[in-house]
């Protein structure tokens, strides 16, 4: 898919004010500092349409991107950043729930983990939380430029067989970099092909 435009919508932290229109929209999650804004950077050739950190806890709000005047990208703030209060993690937690749980124009989610490392309990967890929900998600590695291309072999296929200890599917899964550019053509293909599945269905009915 080619970007065409990009920009910025709005953020909130209500998803009952997220914007009403009812176009796909996808939404990226995963720990603070994992690289979710970097690679909706990438994806959409701009350098600062999210904005990003070397510090974990930046993106704080639900921030809605139009692409191509057509489909929705979501950042969203990361999860299991231990230097906010208790009490801003239920509120955290609260609203990314809510939007997970009530944002019907979301087609699918993608979950987004470091390379360099093992499966961790809290990416397993939210993507068993979303599974429950039954809300359908890709998984994103991110950070490719950290590891040679051996190493990547082996750290994806070591997470895809720990995938497989609880599910019977793999879900669809990109290996990329924001600094290398490398999984753009990938993650986006399989969004054009996911809405034009969706503009298929909906003209059949
Ligand atoms: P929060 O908004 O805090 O949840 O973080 P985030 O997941 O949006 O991460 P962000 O995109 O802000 O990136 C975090 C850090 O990782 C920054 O220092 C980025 O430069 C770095 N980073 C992101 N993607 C890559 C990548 O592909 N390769 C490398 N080497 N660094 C990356
Ligand atoms: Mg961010």
């Amino acid at each position: 898919m080619k970007i065409k435009s990009a920009e910025f919508v709005m953020s909130n932290s209500d998803v009952a004010k997220c914007p009403k229109n009812t176009i796909p929209e996808y939404a990226f999650i995963g720990r603070s500092n994992v690289g979710k804004s970097s690679l909706i950077n990438m994806l959409t050739n701009r350098k600062s349409l999210a904005k990003t950190s070397g510090k974990p806890g930046k993106t704080q709000l639900i921030n809605h991107f139009i692409i191509n005047n057509n489909w929705f990208l979501v950042d969203l703030p990361g999860y299991g950043y231990a230097r906010v209060s208790k009490t801003s993690k239920k509120t955290f937690q609260k609203f990314i729930t809510n939007y997970f749980e009530q944002r019907k124009q979301l087609v699918s989610a993608f979950v987004l983990v470091d390379i360099r490392h093992q499966p961790q309990p809290i990416d397993l967890d939210f993507m068993m939380y979303l599974g429950e929900n039954g809300i359908p998600f890709g998984i994103i590695f991110t950070k490719a430029d950290k590891l040679k291309p051996k190493a990547i072999e082996k750290h994806v296929d070591d997470y895809c067989n720990v995938l497989l200890e609880t599910w019977e599917e793999l879900p669809p899964y990109f290996i990329t970099s924001s600094s290398k550019k490398i999984g753009q053509d990938d993650v986006l293909d399989f969004i054009e092909a996911t809405n034009e599945e969706i503009a298929n269905l909906s003209s059949d009915l």
